[in-house]
C-alpha cells in the first residue's frame, strides 16, 4: 500500500546489491543529468558512507572526475589519521578533476594527509619503464598497492576520450570496439570485456580485489549502459552509489 520513495530506493539499491552480489549499494533520486544539484547530492551520500568506515591509519586511493571533485565538499574533520592517495596522474582533464588535486582536497577537508603521482597518466613504455623505478613514484604505486579504500567514477567512454582529447585513430577504434564505458583509463564495452587501457604508472584493475572497500560512483542517464558494463567486472568489495535513472535501468537490463 503506502511506500515512501526513499523506501523505494532502498528497496532498489537492496536488490541491485543482490543482483550483483555487491558489498553495498546506494541511491539518490532522479536522474542526475538533469539537475546540477542531484550530482551534488551523490557526491554528498557517497562521502557520508565513507565517513562511516574510516578507521585510523586508512589508506585511500583516490581517481579523478567531477562527480569525484564534489566529494570533498561534504567530508567533516576526522579523529583518524587519513593518508589520501592519487590513483592516477595527470589526465589532460580540467586540473580541479584530476586525481592529484582531489586526494589534496580531501585530505584538508578531513585533516589528513595526501601524496600525489607527479607524472603524466598515459606514457609510453620506455617512459614509463624509467619512471616507474623513481622513489617518488614507487611509493605512490606500493600505497595504491596496498590501500585500503579505492574511490572512483565511472565515465561514459566516449565523454571521456573526448574529455581527454584522445586522437582520432583511437576515438575510430574504440567505436569500432563499441566501448561504452570507462574507469581507471580501462574502457571497456557491454559485456564488460576491456577494449583498451592506458599504459599508466596510476592504479591497476589488479590492485582492486585485495581492498576493503571499493567506492564507485556515477549519475545520470548517459552512463546508464558504461555502469552496466562496468557491473560486469566489478569486483565485490564494490559498494555502487547511482541515481535512480541507472538504477531502474540496471534491475531492468541485467
Ligand atoms: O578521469 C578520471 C575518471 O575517474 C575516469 O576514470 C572516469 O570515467 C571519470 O573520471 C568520471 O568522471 P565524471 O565523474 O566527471 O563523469
Amino acid at each position: 500500500p503506502f511506500m515512501t520513495t526513499l523506501d523505494r530506493r532502498s528497496g532498489l539499491a537492496l536488490k541491485l546489491q543482490r543482483q550483483y552480489n555487491l558489498q553495498g549499494c546506494h541511491i539518490i533520486r532522479g536522474d542526475a543529468d538533469e539537475d546540477p544539484e542531484l550530482q551534488q547530492e551523490l557526491s554528498q551520500l557517497m562521502a557520508e558512507e565513507f565517513q562511516k568506515m574510516i578507521f585510523d591509519n586508512a589508506i585511500i586511493s583516490v581517481a579523478g572526475g567531477s562527480t569525484m571533485a564534489n566529494v570533498s565538499q561534504y567530508l567533516k574533520p576526522a579523529e583518524e589519521n587519513l593518508l589520501f592517495v592519487s590513483a592516477r596522474g595527470g589526465l589532460g582533464e580540467e586540473v580541479g578533476n584530476q586525481a592529484n588535486s582531489i586526494a589534496s582536497r580531501l585530505a584538508k577537508a578531513t585533516g589528513g594527509e595526501h601524496r600525489v603521482l607527479y607524472a603524466p597518466d598515459s606514457v609510453g613504455d620506455s617512459v614509463y619503464e624509467s619512471l616507474k623505478d623513481e622513489p617518488s613514484i614507487k611509493e605512490i604505486t606500493e600505497l595504491n598497492r596496498r590501500s585500503d579504500y579505492v574511490m572512483h567514477g565511472i565515465g561514459e567512454a566516449f565523454m571521456m576520450a573526448r574529455r581527454r582529447n584522445v586522437e582520432a585513430a583511437a576515438l575510430s577504434q574504440l567505436e569500432a570496439d563499441c566501448a561504452v564505458g570507462e574507469t581507471f583509463g580501462y574502457y571497456f564495452n557491454a559485456e564488460g570485456d576491456i577494449v583498451r587501457k592506458v599504459k599508466t604508472i596510476g592504479i591497476q584493475l589488479e590492485d582492486l580485489a585485495s581492498k576493503k572497500a571499493i567506492f564507485a560512483v556515477a549519475g545520470g542517464s548517459s552512463k546508464k549502459e558504461a555502469v552496466r558494463a562496468y557491473m560486469k567486472m566489478a569486483p565485490k568489495n564494490t559498494i555502487l552509489f547511482i541515481d535512480e535513472a541507472i538504477g531502474e535501468f540496471l534491475l531492468k537490463n541485467d
